[in-house]
C-alpha cells in the first residue's frame, strides 16, 4: 500500500467518525464542578499528599529515571519495599508493581491463560482484561453482567484451566460485582476467580482496602489487580497474588518484561499515597456521606438511585440526547461527560457521574437538580 492510500485511509476513517459525532479530541480545558474524574478521595490535588511526597522526595538520594526495565537495570529496593508495603496493606502473599492498570492486566492475562485454557469473563470488564486475553490465545467466552447462571452456562464449554474474571465495581455502571457468590463458585477444581479492583481501591474497606478484603475474600481470589490513578490519584497498578504468580509474572509477563520502570517520584507518590490512606482514613467516610448526599439529592429530583460506589451511570438513550444533557450540565459549570455508543451499547448512552469527597452538598444538589430538570423535560 502506497503512503498516499494509507493516509486516504485515514482520513476516511476519521471522516467517517466524525460524522457520526464520535470523534474524540483531546482538550487540556477543564469544564467546571470536577463530576467526572476518578479522583474519589482528592488524592491528585491534596496539599497534604503533595506535602508527604515533597518531603519523602527531597530525602531520596538515588536516580530520577529507572534506566531500564526491572530486570536489567530498572529494579531498586524502593520498588521492593513498595511492594511488600502494598502486599502487606491488601493482606496478600506478593505484589508485583506493574506501569498501569492497562499493561497489569495485558500482561496478567496474556500470560496466564495458556492456549489450551478457558477465559470467562464478564460482558462489561474493561478493555485492558479484554485486549489481555486477546493476546492469551486461550479460548474466551463473556457471560452476561453479575449473572451467575449464565456464568454456569458458559463453564460447561471450559476446557483446560478456567479463569472468571471480573471487577468488583464495573467502571461505566458503578454497581458490583457479587464477589462472594463468585468466589463459592470458583471453589470448583481448576477454576481461579481473578477481580480487577481498580475502582474499589480506596473506596471499599475501612482503610480503602478493596472490595475482596471488606468482604474477606482474600484468600479465595487468586489475582487481584489494584490500580493507583484513580483514588489513589497517581499512577500505576499492581497484581497481587501468590508469589509464585509474582514469580511467574516477572519471567512471563511481557508488558513487565519489555518497558523500562516507573520512575522513583511515581514510586514515592504511591507510597506517600498510601500512607495517607492508613493514617487518614476518614475520608472515605466522608465520601461515603457524599454518595449519600447524592443519591438522596437525585431521589428529591426524581431519579431513583441507589448508589452503590462513587460511580453514577444515568441514563440518557440516544448520544445525541446524552451528548446535549452533558453539554447543558456543562454550560451550568459541572464537569459531567456523556458516554454514547459504541463505548456502551445502543440505548444504554447514559451520562457517567462520579461523586468525591471533595464535592460539596450544594454542588451534589445543584447537579441533582439539573439532571432531574432535564431528565423531566425530555
Ligand atoms: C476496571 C479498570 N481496569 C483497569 C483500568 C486501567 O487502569 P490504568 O488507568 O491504570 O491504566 C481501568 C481504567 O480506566 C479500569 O477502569
Amino acid at each position: 500500500m502506497t503512503l498516499g492510500r494509507i493516509e486516504d485511509r485515514i482520513k476516511e476513517k476519521l471522516a467517517s467518525r466524525s460524522e457520526k459525532g464520535l470523534l474524540r479530541r483531546l482538550s487540556p480545558e477543564k469544564r467546571g464542578i470536577d463530576l467526572s474524574s476518578n479522583d474519589y478521595l482528592g488524592f491528585a490535588r491534596s496539599a497534604a499528599l503533595r506535602e508527604r511526597v515533597e518531603r519523602k522526595w527531597n530525602e531520596y538520594q538515588g536516580p530520577l529515571g529507572a534506566g531500564g526495565a526491572r530486570l536489567i537495570s530498572g529494579d531498586s529496593e524502593l520498588y521492593h519495599e513498595l511492594e511488600r508495603e502494598i502486599a502487606e496493606f491488601h493482606q496478600a502473599p506478593a505484589a508485583l508493581i506493574f506501569n498501569s492498570g492497562y499493561d497489569a492486566n495485558i500482561g496478567l492475562f496474556a500470560s496466564i491463560a495458556g492456549r489450551n485454557d478457558t477465559v470467562i469473563y464478564d460482558e462489561l470488564v474493561h478493555a485492558s482484561i479484554r485486549d489481555g486475553i486477546r493476546l492469551s490465545n486461550a479460548a474466551s467466552y463473556s457471560f452476561r453482567h453479575n449473572d451467575i447462571s449464565d456464568l454456569e452456562k458458559k463453564c460447561r464449554l471450559a476446557k483446560g484451566s478456567l479463569f472468571v474474571v471480573v471487577e468488583s465495581v464495573y467502571s461505566m455502571d458503578g454497581d458490583l460485582a457479587p464477589l462472594e457468590e463468585l468466589a463459592s463458585f470458583c471453589e470448583r477444581p481448576g477454576a481461579a476467580l481473578i477481580v480487577d479492583e481498580a475502582h474499589a481501591t480506596g473506596v471499599f474497606g475501612e482503610r480503602g482496602e478493596g472490595l475482596v478484603q471488606k468482604l474477606g475474600l482474600e484468600s479465595k481470589i487468586f489475582a487481584r489487580v489494584h490500580t493507583f490513578g484513580k483514588a489513589l490519584g497517581i499512577h500505576g497498578a499492581a497484581v497481587l497474588g501468590s508469589s509464585e504468580l509474582k514469580s511467574f509474572l516477572v519471567n512471563f509477563a511481557r508488558s513487565f518484561i519489555y518497558t523500562t520502570a516507573l520512575p522513583a517520584h511515581s514510586l514515592i507518590s504511591v507510597w506517600c499515597a498510601y500512607d495517607l490512606l492508613k493514617e487518614e482514613p476518614t475520608v472515605i467516610n466522608l465520601l461515603w456521606e457524599r454518595l449519600m448526599a447524592f443519591s438522596t439529592a437525585l431521589a428529591s429530583h426524581g431519579i431513583e438511585y441507589s448508589s452503590t460506589s462513587p460511580i453514577h451511570a444515568i441514563y440518557f438513550p440516544g448520544n445525541e440526547t446524552a451528548r446535549a444533557v452533558a453539554a447543558a450540565a456543562q454550560n451550568a459549570g459541572f464537569d459531567i461527560r456523556a458516554i454514547l455508543s459504541p463505548t456502551v451499547p445502543a440505548g444504554k448512552e447514559r451520562l457517567r457521574v462520579c461523586v468525591h469527597a471533595f464535592n460539596s452538598e450544594d454542588e451534589l444538589k445543584g447537579a441533582a437538580k439539573l439532571l432531574g430538570e432535564v431528565k423531566k423535560s425530555l
